[in-house]
């Protein structure tokens, strides 16, 4: 495995695997295959994609120190990237579809809809990771700081739960909801787990 995912065609391989959802999505927008209401299944299907590319990126360290597939690590960055992809993909796709690309429209619905303010808010905290993912900012940044700054993530993990469970509980259906709570609340458990075990040995 390990020795697999060290090969140069690793990579070419992972990113076409992650852009898949999104020219499936595409193909299907312009076979008009998206169902009665197209607009409404590409935000709710690109708000699903960053929400998995989430869950994906943060069981790579599980996985690699569990696994002991040091190897792993090469497709963090690029994982992390497409979650911020299809995020900004679910925000252009709401701000045209359902706000026209207004400003004041889209600024208005934030200050009125929690569910929105709590979505926005995420993209805003992952804005600063995925602009930091390159090697030129992360050494300009020191690793420290990088590291710390990067812990947004769990903040973004918490927020983008909220603005599920907010959306959803107008219409009272929680279990896919109650699916990522679980998987993200026992991904980050982990990684506490392991902050505590650190700080119990030094
Ligand atoms: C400015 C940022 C954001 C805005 C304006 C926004 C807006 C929306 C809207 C309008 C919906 C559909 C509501 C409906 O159909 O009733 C939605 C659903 C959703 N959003 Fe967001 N969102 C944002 C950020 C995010 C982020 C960062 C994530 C994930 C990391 C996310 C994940 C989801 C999910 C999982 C759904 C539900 C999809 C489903 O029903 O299957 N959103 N969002």
């Amino acid at each position: 495995m390990n020795k697999w995912l060290l090969q140069p065609s690793a990579k070419p391989f992972v990113f076409t695997l992650c852009l898949l959802p999104f020219i499936w999505l595409l193909y299907r927008a312009l076979a008009d295959q998206l169902g009665a209401n197209p607009q409404e299944a590409l935000i709710r299907a690109t708000g699903d994609w960053a929400l998995r590319f989430l869950c994906i990126v943060l069981t790579v360290t599980p996985l690699r120190v569990l696994s002991k597939t040091p190897s792993l690590a090469r497709f963090r960055r690029m994982l992390g990237l497409f979650m911020y992809f299809y995020a900004l993909v679910h925000f252009l796709s709401y701000s045209g579809f359902d706000m026209g690309f207004d400003v004041n429209d889209i600024v208005s619905d934030i200050a009125k809809r929690p569910f929105i303010l709590v979505g926005a808010l995420s993209l805003l905290l992952l804005t600063p990771l995925a602009a930091t993912s390159f090697n030129a900012t992360i050494k300009a940044l020191g690793a420290k700081r990088w590291q710390l700054l990067h812990k947004l993530i769990y903040a973004v993990a918490g927020l983008a739960v909220l603005h599920f469970f907010w959306m959803r509980a107008g219409k009272n259906n929680f279990a896919e909801v109650a699916v990522y709570a679980v998987i993200l609340g026992t991904l980050l458990g982990w990684r506490l787990r392991q902050f505590v075990r650190s700080r119990a040995k030094s």
